[in-house]
Order: C-alpha cells, then structure tokens, then sequence
C-alpha cells in the first residue's frame, strides 16, 4: 500500500517536537498547572471556571451559545455565578449531596452548562443524557444508577418513568412546569445566590457517568473522576492546540463523551471561549456559525463532514470561513475523500482522533506537530502507551493486525462501571486495557484502525449496542425473535439492520416494518431504529439460544460465515 506523508505545517503549535516531548513526558509536571497541586482541593468545575475568574480573567469570553438567530455569550465570571446558582438550587431545594447521581437531560442550551458545572460544584456525580433518548432508554439509566435528580424541559419530561423510578427524588424542570411535584429551574434561578462553596473532593472522587453500549447486556455506565482534567487538559493543549485567543466550537452532544471531555472540560481548563450550537444540523446553520463567531478550532465527526460533504461546494461560497486553522475528527474512520474535500474547501488538513468513552480522552491522534500518515490514526500521546497484542496479551510486531490496547494507568481511564465489576474486570489482560478495536502499527509507530472486534454499531459516530435494539424489537407483539448488526453506508458509516423472525399468526408487510421502526423509535431513541428490517423465518443460533450475529453479518455482505460449529442448525 503506498503510504502519503503529509509534513507538518502548522506555524506554531502548542507542541513542537512530537517524539522530543513523548520521550520526556513526565504527567507530574503537568499538575503543576492546577491549583490543586498547592491546595490538594479538587473539584473540575472550580478548574474549568472560578480559577480563571481568580486569576483575573473573569472578564474574558468563556461561552459563545448561538441557536438559529438567537445568540448570547457569557464571560468566566458569568459562567461562575450561573453555575453557583445551579449550585446551590440543587443543594437547598433538591437535597443534592457528594456522590450523589444527577441527571441532565435536555437539549444544548446555557442551562445545560450551568447545571453540569453547577451539579460537580455540589460534588455529585453527572449523567448528561441525549435528548433523543425515549422512556426505556432514559428509565434503564436512572435505574442502573439510582439517580437522585434530573433536570430536564417541558419537550422532554413526560420520558421520565418517575412512578418507576423510587429513588428519583427530585425532577427540575427548566422552562413551564405543569407538574407541581416539579422543582421550576428558572424562578429558583432568579432568586438563587450566585455565592457557592464548593464542595473539595479527593482525584479518585466520581464526577461524570456516560452510558455506553457493547455489543451485549444493557448499556454500561462508565465512571470517570476529577482526575481526568490533567489529560482533557494537555490533550487541549497539544492535540486541539488550543491557545489564548482560540475561539473553539466541538459540535457534540454533552450526551456523547466527546461533548463533555472536549465539549466542556478541556476548552475551559485552557481558558478558552467555547462555542455551542443548539438546534438541529443543516449546512447553513454550521456554516454561518463559523463565519459568524469566527470559530478558529473546529472538532466534529466523520458522518457530520460526510454530510456537509453531500450539501455540495457551492454553498461553502457563501461563508467566510477563512477564521479556522485547526480542523479535527473523532468516532469513526476518517475517510481519504473526506480529507480531501477538507483540504479543497477550507484548505486544511482535518485532524483525525482516535479514543473511547472508557479511555476519557485522546489516546491516539494526529498532531499538528507530526508529520501526518494520510488514514493512519496518528501515534499516541504523551503519558499513553499503545501496543497491538494477541487474544493472551503478547505484544505483536509492527504491521501485524491484532487487538489495540493501552497501558493501564493513563489518568483520564475510567475507574469503574456502574455496579458491575465483572464487566470492568473483562476489558483487561493483565496489565493492558484491550479496546475491542482491531488495528496494526507499522514500523514507524503510526497507528491504522481496522475495526471493531465485536458487534457494537457504529452510526452517524454514535455507538449503538445490538442487544438493547434487539431487546426493544422483541417485546413488540409481532416479533419471535431479532436479531441486529451494522450495515455499511456510505454516509453514516454503518446503519442499524434488524433481522427478525415473526410469531405464528403475522405477516411480512412494509406496514409492520414500518410500525416495528416506529416502536423502535419511540420506546428507545430514534438512532437505534432499523433503517433496515429484513423478516426471516429463523435466524442462527447457538446451541445455547445466543443469535448468531456474525453470521447475519455474513448474510448481508454475502461473505463466508466461517467456522459454523457451535450453530444450531435443527
Ligand atoms: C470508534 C468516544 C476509527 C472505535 C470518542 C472506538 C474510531 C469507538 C475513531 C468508541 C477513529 C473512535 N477512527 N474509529 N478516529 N474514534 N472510533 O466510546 O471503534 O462512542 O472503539 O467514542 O469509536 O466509541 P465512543
């Protein structure tokens, strides 16, 4: 395969010498850059915010949130009293204590950021929630977790089981309250008090839980702590290159990992203005908010360029986008056409990423210092350590395609999954973290993704896991048994594709495929809903009763299914 260098250009990055600073890495310097490395005193929304305001730069630009025409910005000093407000709303009227799991679900707005920040003040444990989500998918989490509080809006609080929910004590709702058993965000907002105490936590102490799927059991949640700053915040600094006069815009949900540990946490530990956009994606809108706040760092997804990509060169024209410098992507394999329709249309080169959920930030990516290898995943950061190993742990030499695994130990790894220790304990041989990810390192040290190793879906950059699809399928009344996998697209990467076998008595339509769709949609997220449905008589199985989706997979790319042995084939 021949294999273009790219020299690196960039003027002047946050880091000069990729290997220079690999080899000399040493995490302890970089405490130095937070205050708790005097005061022993954590908490990641004082780092985000208060510090800056007390080291004088309260009057700088921390928020920049634009939503069609609405628009409105907030300095670091802003930002503090917002959120001590949210603080302390949820400390007095909800009862909010450390440790506590907190709830928010609601589409990007300020208020999302003031109760995130606000909420980790307080010391509690975070789950930022897609607004997509339905009922099942928002009561499996608040279950798994005995959530305490939500805060939510009018849209979406009907999706809120709270009769099956007893430990949910409080639902805040911002905007109109129809429910008087609900707290109303706003008017306890306006007489809260923008003085807080913050609530000084230990590095180990939980802070965010993301909800993740695999490729069986319902999805996980992922514990991240306090600790993880010190990687969001020098992956900011060497990977986004952020610098002082950075105006940064990271087009993910808080929902989604990226939307928190790059969304949130690693612009404002490096004193950043940040960007949100609200609203739905058209062209237009993402267009016009570059030209328009003058977006210089940009970070968003492979199906999001893909789909800028369709919307033709022509209405590129009509932007002034010449504010960017740094262009970077993340959740999926970046494809070579993607980067050359970057290079025509903004001329840069757009910066590919490659980390996990479980991984809390960067681990493996392009540098604006390196030398780039178009389609390679780049090289790991500094304090990271990646090896390709065998199903026994063995490392593998270069150029040979196995396993993509870490050195446990990085600070941003993830410390527990919620209530389930089994399930955290098999994510590693011995002492490396096994990503489930297949790739090889060529003798350069550059890193080539190749796949997923299980059944987890990939789609639009969202991980989808089979299982929670699979169990939402069968409790529609038609449906015997399903079976999901991932499909290629050309857009989304892969799309959802539900095998199913019907119960006596049913018959194959375009109606019940559609209404199948339909109960997907409204019961767990409209992500997770089959674009396509395939009825079989039966699907593979295991003799144990397991679907077999490697060989559905096999069906639909029309390709061997390999070794058959264990199928059940009766
Ligand atoms: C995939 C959180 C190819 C990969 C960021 C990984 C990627 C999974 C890349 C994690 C990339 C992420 N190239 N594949 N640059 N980045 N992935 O936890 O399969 O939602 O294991 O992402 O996304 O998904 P998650």
């Amino acid at each position: 395969m021949k294999v273009e260098l790219y020299q690196a250009t960039d003027e002047n990055p946050n880091m000069k010498n990729y290997d220079e600073v690999y080899e000399n890495f040493d995490w302890d310097e970089i405490k130095e850059n937070f205050s708790w490395s005097k005061t022993n005193k954590f908490n990641m929304a004082y780092e985000c915010i208060d510090k800056h305001v007390d080291e004088g730069y309260g009057d700088k630009d921390a928020l920049y949130y634009k939503n069609g025409d609405e628009k409105s910005s907030y300095t670091f000093k802003d930002m503090k009293e917002a959120s001590n407000k949210a603080a302390n709303i949820l400390k007095d009227e909800a009862g909010v204590e450390k440790g506590d799991r907190v709830f928010i679900f609601m589409a990007r707005s300020p208020e999302l950021y003031f109760t995130l920040l606000g909420a980790l003040k307080v010391g509690a444990i975070v789950g930022p929630l897609f607004e997509a989500f339905m009922e099942k998918a928002v009561k499996d989490r608040l279950e798994n977790s005995d959530a305490k509080v939500i805060v939510t809006t009018p849209e979406l609080v009907d999706r809120i089981p709270e009769k099956d929910l007893p430990n949910l004590e409080k639902v805040i709702v911002v905007g109109k309250v129809e429910d008087e058993n609900h707290l109303d965000f706003n008017a306890a907002f306006e007489n809260a008090s923008e003085e807080f105490d913050i609530e000084w936590l230990d590095k180990e102490d939980g802070m965010i839980l993301h909800y993740t799927s695999g490729s069986t059991g319902q999805p996980k949640g992922v514990l991240h702590v306090h600790y993880a700053m010190i990687q969001q915040y020098i992956s900011g600094k060497y990977v986004l290159d952020l610098k002082e006069d950075d105006v940064y815009w990271c087009t993910a949900d808080p929902g989604w990992v990226t939307g928190t540990s790059y969304g949130i946490f690693a612009p404002w530990l490096n004193r950043v203005t940040n960007v949100v956009v609200g609203g739905r994606f058209s062209p237009e809108a993402w267009y016009g908010a570059i030209e328009d706040l003058k977006v210089t760092v940009w970070y968003s997804a492979p199906t999001a360029f893909r789909m800028l990509m369709g919307a033709g060169d022509e209405i590129v024209k009509d932007y002034d986008l010449s504010s960017l410098r740094h262009l970077l992507s993340v959740g999926e394999p970046l494809n070579p056409e993607v980067v050359k329709w970057g290079m025509e249309v903004f001329n840069l080169r757009i910066h590919d990423t490659w980390w996990m959920t479980e991984t809390g930030a960067h681990m493996i990516t392009n540098f604006p210092a390196m030398d780039i290898k178009g389609g390679s995943m780049g090289k790991p950061i500094p304090g990271v350590e990646a090896a390709i190993i065998d199903d026994e742990g063995n490392e593998l030499p270069p150029n040979r395609m196995g396993n993509l695994a870490l050195k446990t130990g990085w600070p941003a790894m993830m410390r527990e999954i919620w209530k389930n220790k089994p399930k955290y304990d098999s994510y590693f041989i011995g002492e490396w973290y096994v990503s489930g990810d297949s790739a090889y390192k060529d003798e350069d040290g550059y890193y080539w993704f190749q796949g997923r190793v299980d059944d987890v879906i990939m789609t639009a950059g969202e991980r989808v896991g089979p299982f929670e699809i699979e169990s939402k399928l069968v409790e529609h009344p038609a449906v015997q048994e399903a079976g999901v996998i991932g499909k290629p697209d050309p857009v989304r990467g892969e799309i959802v594709k539900a095998f199913i076998a019907l119960k006596k008595g049913h018959e194959a339509s375009d109606e019940l495929k559609e209404e199948i769709r339909k109960f997907v949609k409204e019961g767990l997220a409209a992500h997770a809903a089959p674009r396509e449905i395939e009825f079989k008589d039966k699907l593979p199985k295991t003799r144990s009763g397991k679907i077999m989706r490697r060989v559905l997979k096999a069906w639909e790319l029309n390709i061997d299914a390999g070794d058959l042995s264990s199928m059940d084939d009766d």
